[in-house]
């Protein structure tokens, strides 16, 4: 409301009775809202041509020469014979106003540039109010029950992502599943949804009966305690392999009596020695008895869980991100999964096949082919786990939409498990479901081989990282804490690489390039933020009494003339549409091209825009514009899980 009012002020200095507002706009809060209305107003009064039919052939331009937006009069549905004399008829018609020039026309094209001076007094202030707000406080209405109606609450969502395998290495699908997945639910908070972050753990099936059976042989409490997930992972390892050398001696041994001519009982015994005592039935029992919910078998899983569970939290920690629900293969319910059979049967959507019961989704589509859903030994399988699952959410969260971010690889699966779901007539679910795909990491291999769990990924690039920054000594010097400075700076290197293209695009894992200070990398950006943040504090040193002052009213804005400085508020300006086209594209790339073209603008400001030296009412003015380029900076690297540094 306190923003309303300001523009108001602002616009009636202007000579702008009222602030203009098409239907769903929010000028107080996107300065290309309130531009894209004025604009819509003028014309339609100049050409009697409706409202709502100019306002969304407003559009953003791609390059600067085109202006800020651009109108194709075709768009417009006039009857006209020549739109080229159209254009030029409109253009004509198009009155003076104090925020935009009069048109300039390009064949069929009308191209609006907004005046300079009006447009830097309008948003700077703008976004030094909103603070970290700007941008979100214009998509908040996206998560509302009813925008009309706030009262009616907001949509929930849940963003499942990450969910690794517990005692198996966290590959680049986890990683990228994190960083993307971590990035989506800030989106969906910053458009005022109401988000559930998810995890869902692979932690049942058998695989768990051996893990547990390999912890008798060569566990150690202390290191359990010490490194759950690596210990687990080397126990994991292990038992797999005195399992595997079983299976050798079996298929040895039963060769051998096929071979043998007399005697064969030793080889018998043999065989029946490790068929009866061997991993793979220890590890079989082991498993039937925690899925018979034995206290014993279940308590030693749970530890194993709870342990890794506790391990995770802190790397995901080091990422900010933070889960309102570790949910996990092993917390669906058999109920759910019976209860789910039963319908499958019942709506004929499951039929028996050799004993186990499949879904022929080929009737479908043929790509999505035959599913199991029940194993001849009656075991639940990862497909019906995740049926059944589905179901458990919708009752305790009762979602709006739920996404699932998962690999590629994963395709089929999931498309299979809303195909099925649609099928037995469960498409209150199925139809709010989506799965959020990306592609491969490729050469993931970092400088020791050795990285296979999330910790040793980061720890490996805060290294490079730590190198990197020691080359320039004189700066290396005034780092208050290296290490923690690299360590940040590794995190955002990793997650700048994997976000800047496309998500279904495949990438490879380049540690020299994604720790470079020059180019599109996380470094690049932090350093961005970093010199905003030193010039203030340098402001400061030199003049105590700025640190108080709030620039959106004290600053002088008409002193801020230079097309560098047009460039750089243009972009400022246009985070808040930025932010929308992110949530529709639900691509982190969106954020960063930006972000990269936002930052070019700034370096390309700062040897004309100096402070330093500048007398004091230009100072204050240049600084208002810098402190609002840092507030962008910072709001959208925050949005993609950024910890913007403010020394490095
Ligand atoms: N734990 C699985 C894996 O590592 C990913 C789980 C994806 N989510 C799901 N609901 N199926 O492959």
């Amino acid at each position: 409301a306190v923003i309303m009012e300001d523009l108001a002020g602002s616009l009636q200095k202007l000579g702008l009775d009222k602030v203009p507002a098409e239907p769903n706009t929010y000028p107080a809060h996107n300065p290309f809202d309130l531009f894209r209305s004025h604009i819509t107003e003028l014309l339609s009064q100049a050409s009697g041509i409706e409202r709502k039919i100019i306002y969304p052939t407003l559009q953003k331009t791609i390059k600067a020469e085109f202006g800020d937006l651009q109108l194709a009069v075709q768009a417009l549905r006039q009857k006209r014979k020549d739109m080229a004399e159209f254009a030029k008829e409109l253009g004509g018609k198009f009155p003076e106003s104090p925020l935009v020039e009069k048109p300039t026309v390009n064949g069929t094209f009308l191209s609006f540039f907004y005046k300079p001076q009006p447009l830097t007094k309008l948003v700077l202030p703008n976004i030094l109010k909103a603070g970290p707000s700007y941008g979100f406080s214009a998509a908040q209405h996206l998560g509302l029950k009813d925008p009309a109606d706030p009262s009616q609450g907001r949509k929930k969502i849940i963003v499942e992502f990450s969910s690794p395998n517990i005692a198996k290495p966290f590959h680049a699908g986890h990683l990228r599943s994190t960083i993307i997945g971590g990035f989506l639910a800030n989106l969906y908070d910053g458009a005022g949804w109401d988000v559930v972050r998810m995890n869902y753990l692979g932690d049942w099936g058998k695989q768990y009966g051996v893990l547990a059976v390999g912890f008798d042989l060569y566990g150690s409490e202390e290191e359990l305690i010490k490194n759950p997930i690596g210990h687990l992972y080397d126990v994991y390892v292990k038992i797999s392999k005195k399992a595997a050398e079983e299976a050798d001696v079996v298929k040895a041994a039963k060769e051998g009596i096929a071979k043998a001519e007399g005697d064969a009982s030793e080889l018998e015994a043999k065989i029946k020695e490790i068929e009866e005592k061997g991993v793979d039935q220890q590890a079989r029992q082991y498993f039937v008895k925690m899925c018979e919910g034995e206290e014993k078998a279940l308590g030693i899983w749970k530890r194993f869980r709870d342990l890794s569970i506790e391990k995770y939290k802190k790397t995901y920690a080091r990422l900010n991100i933070h889960y309102d629900d570790y949910s996990g293969e092993s917390q669906v319910k058999d109920e759910k999964m019976d209860e789910a059979a039963q319908v499958m049967k019942e709506k004929g959507v499951s039929e028996e096949s050799e004993g186990a019961t499949i879904v022929d989704l080929t009737k479908y589509s043929k790509k999505l082919g035959k599913a199991i859903v029940k194993k001849k030994d009656g075991t639940s399988l990862y497909l019906t786990r995740d049926i059944g699952e589905a179901k458990q959410r919708m009752e305790k969260y009762n979602f709006d939409k739920m996404i699932y971010v998962v690999a590629s690889q994963q395709d089929l699966h999931l498309a299979q498990l809303f195909k099925i779901e649609e099928a037995m007539g469960w498409k209150d679910i199925s139809s709010k479901c989506q799965h959020i795909n990306f592609g491969m990491v490729l050469g993931m291999s970092t400088r020791k081989g050795t990285a296979k769990f999330l910790d040793d990924i980061l720890a490996e690039v805060a290294e490079k990282m730590h190198d990197v920054m020691k080359s320039n000594e004189n700066k290396y010097a005034q780092i208050e804490d290296p290490v923690k400075t690299a360590d940040t700076l590794g995190i955002s290197a990793v997650m700048v690489q994997d976000m800047k293209g496309k998500r279904i695009n495949n990438y490879t894992f380049d540690m020299d390039r994604m720790c470079s200070f020059e180019g599109d990398t996380g470094p690049y950006l932090q350093y961005a933020h970093a010199r905003l943040c030193s010039i203030r504090r340098k402001v400061i040193a030199a003049h105590p009494d700025i640190e108080s002052l709030d620039l959106s009213t004290v600053a002088d804005f008409t002193l801020l003339k230079e097309p560098q400085a047009t460039v750089l508020v243009r972009e400022l300006a246009s985070w808040p549409d930025v932010l929308l086209n992110t949530i529709r594209s639900q691509e982190p790339s969106t954020v960063l091209t930006y972000l990269f073209k936002m930052s070019h603008a700034l370096s390309a400001s700062y040897d004309h825009l100096q402070i330093v030296g500048s007398e004091r009412e230009v100072l204050l003015a240049r600084l208002a514009l810098y402190t609002a380029a840092r507030q962008v900076l910072n709001n959208a690297m925050r949005l993609l899980g950024l910890n913007p540094v403010e020394r490095m």
